[in-house]
């Protein structure tokens, strides 16, 4: 899976700094390898951002726990604590 947050002005300016720190919180304990993320520059979609991209589709993420929400509901539930 691959997780894209947008850290343009205009997300980060909306609570999207905050993102990496939920990301962090989420992923802890499961495999690295099955997921990657990484900050970006502007998605081309202020207007619908905080922007949050997995696998290349764009989400609208309000704030962190909508976050929490969105990776929970793409990972999958047998991953949680997987890793050793
Ligand atoms: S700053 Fe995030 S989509 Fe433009």
């Amino acid at each position: 899976m691959a997780i894209e947050i947008c850290m343009g002005s205009s997300c980060f300016a909306r609570g999207a700094g905050g993102f990496p720190a939920v990301v962090r919180e989420v992923l802890a304990g499961r495999d690295p390898a099955l997921v990657a993320v990484v900050g970006c520059r502007c998605h081309d979609a202020c207007a619908k951002g905080p922007s949050v991209r997995i696998d290349g589709r764009h989400h609208r993420v309000v704030d962190g726990d909508a976050l929490r929400a969105l990776l929970l509901a793409h990972l999958p539930a047998d991953d949680a604590g997987s890793a050793p």
